[in-house]
């Protein structure tokens, strides 16, 4: 059976946004079936007049997912408001066990270069333990990591002008973030 990834983020200016993209085609080629979800439409990237916005995130996504990929801006060093109170929704599921035992990793992005991305995705991560989640984080298990240097998940900064294109080096940390959890996934479901 295909293995279900759900890539849900919060993007105000489109870093995110694009990053999650990535995360999903990838996926996709490897045969999993795909859900992207954003949450907060009334101010985030792509909101007006976008015909390929995707849905909102709902705890069903959640439940139906062996595999979730979290995306969030780093806000002060902090996940984003919006992305959090999706998550703070899910108490229901987390009483009845139903986001324990699947596979977790995050994703981010920041303005400067020290702009809380570890800290956005520890922080991530604490919600996670609780969760009773797998945590699946890229470490140092591919080459590919000494380049970005994110052993966490994935960061992208996004510079001076908050607009530097996402490049081949968070692509490529991209690929390999959602290539181990897929295939770790796979493991435990086999
Ligand atoms: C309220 C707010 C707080 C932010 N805090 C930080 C910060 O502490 N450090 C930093 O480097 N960037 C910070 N940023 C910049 C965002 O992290 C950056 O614009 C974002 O990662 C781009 O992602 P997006 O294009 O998907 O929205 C902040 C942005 C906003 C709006």
């Amino acid at each position: 059976m295909a293995t279900k990834v759900a890539i849900i983020y919060y993007s105000m200016t489109g870093t995110i946004d694009t990053m999650a993209r990535r995360l999903a085609a990838t996926a996709e080629e490897q045969g999993a079936e795909v859900r992207l979800l954003a949450v907060g439409r009334e101010d985030a990237a792509g909101a007006e007049g976008s015909t390929d916005r995707p849905q909102e995130p709902t705890a069903d996504d959640m439940e139906w997912a062996d595999v979730v990929l979290f995306g969030s801006p780093s806000r002060y060093g902090n996940v984003a408001g919006r992305l959090k109170v999706f998550i703070d929704s899910l108490g229901g599921l987390w009483a009845k066990g139903l986001l324990a035992n699947k596979v977790y990793a995050g994703f981010t992005a920041s303005q400067t270069l020290h702009g809380g991305q570890e800290a956005v995705l520890l922080s991530l991560y604490t919600t996670i333990h609780h969760f009773g989640g797998i945590v699946v984080t890229p470490g140092y298990t591919d080459g590919s990591k000494f380049v970005d240097g994110n052993p966490y998940g994935v960061g992208h900064v996004t510079g001076g002008g908050n607009d530097a294109p996402v490049d081949d080096v968070t692509n490529g940390a991209l690929d390999h973030m959602v290539t181990r959890a897929i295939s770790v996934s796979r493991k435990l479901t086999a």
